[in-house]
C-alpha cells in the first residue's frame, strides 16, 4: 500500500438508484482517497454493481452526485472515462474474440494511438501470462484466465483508478491469492483501486478502507480495524452446546449475566463488553454446573463478520450463500 494522498479521487454524495419500487442504492455517500484500496463489501443484491455502474455512467442515478478527480461525471463523462478502468462482474471479456483481439478492441475504444497498440497488447498479454494463448478465443479460457485478461484489458489505457467488480468471486484459492497480489502490486505502482466483494476475509486483508453495504444502505465505513471497533465489544463469545440445551443456554446468559446472544447455525454468539469478558470463566462454570453439554467454547476479538451481524442482524454468509468454488485450472505464472 502506497502512502495515501489526501486528495479525493472519488466523491459520492447522497447517491440513490431506484428501479421501480426497489431502492437498490439508498443515499450512499463516501470518498475514496488517492492511493487507496477501497472495498465495497456486501452480500448478493446489496447494490454494489449498481454503484459501480453509476460510477461508470452506465446507469443514471435517480439522485445524488459523483465526482471523479474533482470532475462531475454528469457534466464531463468523457474526461472521467479516461481516468477509470473497469473489470465488470458479468461479461469479463468478449468470449468470441481472441485474447489479442480483446485487448486491441479496448485500445481502439480508448483511442490509443495506433503505433502504440501492438506494444500495449503484447505487454498486456505478458502481464496476464497469456502470450501462448493470445490467439485463442477468450470463451475457451478458464475462469482464472478470463479474469487475468479482464484485468489487463481494464488497465490498457493506464487508468488512474481501477475498478474491479467482484474480481475474485468464483476463483479458487490460488487464483484468488494471485489476484490479491496483482491488486497490491498495481496499488504500489500508484493506482487507486475500488473493488467490490462478498468476502469479509478478502476485504479485511486487502483493503485500506471498506464501506459495508446492505440492502442499498451503507451500514459502516472505515478501516477494517475501525469497523471492528464499532462493535463496541472487546470480545466475541462463541458457544456450541447440545442441541437440546441451546435455548436454555441463551436464556441463562440473559437472565444470569445480562448477555444478549444470537444463534448462528448451531453456534451461540454474543458480543461481550469488558465487564463480561472477565466473566468468561464464571459463564463457563455456570453452564457446566447447570448440566448443559458444552461442545465448544471460545472467545476471540471481533471479526468483520461479527460487525456485520451486529449492524444488520444477519450473518454475511446467510445472505450470500456458501463461497462459490472456482473451476479455474490454469495457474498464474
Ligand atoms: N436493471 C435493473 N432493474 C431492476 N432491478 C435491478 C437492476 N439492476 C439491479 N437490480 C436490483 O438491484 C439490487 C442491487 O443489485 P446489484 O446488482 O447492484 O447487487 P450486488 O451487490 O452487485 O449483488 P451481487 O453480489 O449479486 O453482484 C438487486 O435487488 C437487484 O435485483
Ligand atoms: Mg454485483
Amino acid at each position: 500500500m502506497v502512502a495515501m494522498g489526501s486528495r479525493n479521487m472519488v466523491e459520492v454524495q447522497n447517491l440513490v438508484k431506484r428501479f421501480g419500487s426497489l431502492t437498490a442504492v439508498d443515499h450512499v455517500s463516501f470518498q475514496i482517497h488517492e492511493g487507496e484500496i477501497f472495498g465495497i463489501l456486501g452480500p448478493n443484491g446489496a447494490g454494489k454493481t449498481t454503484i459501480i455502474n453509476m460510477l461508470f455512467n452506465l446507469l443514471m442515478p435517480t439522485s445524488g452526485k459523483i465526482r471523479v478527480s474533482g470532475i462531475d461525471i454528469s457534466e464531463e463523462p468523457f474526461r472521467v472515462k479516461r481516468l477509470l478502468g473497469l473489470m465488470t462482474q458479468e461479461t469479463i471479456v468478449e468470449a468470441d474474440l481472441t485474447a489479442r483481439e480483446n485487448l486491441r478492441l479496448f485500445c481502439k475504444l480508448y483511442e490509443i494511438p495506433s503505433q502504440e497498440i501492438d506494444k500495449r497488447v503484447q505487454q498486456g498479454l505478458e502481464d496476464a501470462g497469456l502470450v501462448e494463448f493470445a490467439d485463442q478465443r477468450a470463451g475457451t479460457f478458464s475462469g482464472g484466465m478470463q479474469r487475468r485478461l479482464g484485468l489487463v484489458r481494464a488497465l490498457i489505457q493506464e487508468p488512474k483508478i481501477l475498478v474491479l467488480d467482484e474480481p475474485t468471486s468464483g476463483l479458487d484459492i490460488q487464483n484468488r491469492n494471485t489476484m490479491h497480489n496483482r491488486i497490491r502490486e498495481l496499488n504500489r505502482k500508484g493506482a487507486t483501486i475500488i473493488l467490490t466483494t462478498q468476502y469479509l476475509e478478502e476485504a479485511d486483508i486487502l483493503c485500506d478502507r471498506i464501506a459495508i453495504i446492505d440492502h442499498g444502505k451503507m451500514v459502516a465505513i472505515g478501516t477494517p480495524l475501525q469497523i471492528k471497533e464499532t462493535t463496541g465489544s472487546e470480545k466475541v463469545l462463541e458457544l456450541v452446546v447440545g442441541a437440546q440445551d441451546t435455548q436454555r443456554a441463551i436464556s441463562m446468559l440473559k437472565s444470569k449475566f445480562g448477555i444478549s446472544s444470537v444463534l448462528q447455525g448451531d453456534m451461540i454468539v454474543a458480543l461481550l463488553d469488558r465487564k463480561h469478558e472477565r466473566e468468561f470463566t464464571r459463564i463457563s462454570k455456570m453452564l457446566d454446573s447447570s448440566g448443559i453439554t458444552v461442545v465448544s467454547r471460545s472467545m476471540h476479538p471481533p471479526t468483520l463478520n461479527d460487525v456485520f451481524v451486529k449492524l444488520t442482524g444477519a450473518r454475511m454468509r446467510d445472505r450470500t450463500g456458501a463461497m462459490r468454488g472456482g473451476q479455474a485450472s490454469v495457474r498464474w505464472k
